[in-house]
């Protein structure tokens, strides 16, 4: 049975562009057949806490004497990690917020890249190796390549080192841009541009969640 996790975390929850895509592919995911699974988790509706303890970091073999984390935070990383392996597929919306992303969103990745566990020390047999993951990025202004503000962004750079390069899942992403056109006064003139790039996102959110789950 084909599982996606499907991960949101815009504080947004009435005209977010992020959780609107993420739901297009939750819709064309579960749209392929009855046994197209979705575990959903809003990372801003239901945030987790920072990480309480560094010792998380590392797998139980590789903490020092003092790192003894609280059982229950152990128990959430678990939860978490569980979540992620046991996916076939993963939806991320990940608006930018301040260059960055949010901050629930940093939240799960630092409970979920664990040095030993999703990230063995040798290098050798990731768990998470392969696994599809398309990140949705939302921002207010042009973050395109080729634009000035192309080296502004600080979101989609290091979803693709942790869950790409780190973790070994195999990344797509899905931007758009200028969101903000019909918002701010000096991005009007770019309202055509925004639509456009809404556009071409749905396209293409659709097509890679029908060719995942397939
Ligand atoms: C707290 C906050 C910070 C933001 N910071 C930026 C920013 O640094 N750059 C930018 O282009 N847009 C910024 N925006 C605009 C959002 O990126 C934009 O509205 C985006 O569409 C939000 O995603 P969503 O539509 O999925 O909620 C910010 C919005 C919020 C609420």
């Amino acid at each position: 049975m084909p599982r996606l996790l499907h991960l949101d975390s815009s504080a947004d929850l009435e005209t977010s562009v992020s959780r609107e895509l993420t739901r297009l592919f939750v819709d064309t995911w579960r749209g392929l057949g009855p046994g197209h699974a979705v575990v959903e988790r809003d990372l801003h509706r239901s945030p987790l806490p920072h990480l309480p303890d560094a010792g998380l970091h590392y797998a139980p073999q590789l903490r020092t004497d003092s790192e003894r984390p609280d059982p229950a935070a152990e128990g959430l990383q678990a939860e978490l990690i569980g979540e992620l392996t046991g996916a076939d597929a993963v939806v991320i919306g990940a608006p930018m917020y301040n260059s960055s992303m949010p901050s629930t969103l940093k939240a799960w990745i630092d409970f979920v890249h664990v040095v030993g566990t999703t990230v063995p020390v040798d290098g050798s047999g990731k768990p998470l190796a392969g696994k599809p993951v398309t990140i949705v990025s939302t921002r207010g202004n042009n973050y395109a390549p080729g634009t000035a503000s192309a080296s502004g962004d600080f979101v989609v750079p290091p979803l693709r080192q942790v869950l790409g390069d780190s973790l070994g899942m195999s990344v797509s992403v899905v931007t758009v841009d200028l969101t903000l056109a019909n918002r701010l006064p000096p991005l009007a003139p770019f309202a055509a541009q925004a639509a456009e790039s809404l556009a071409a996102a749905r396209v293409a959110v659709r097509d890679l969640a029908a060719t995942l789950g397939s």
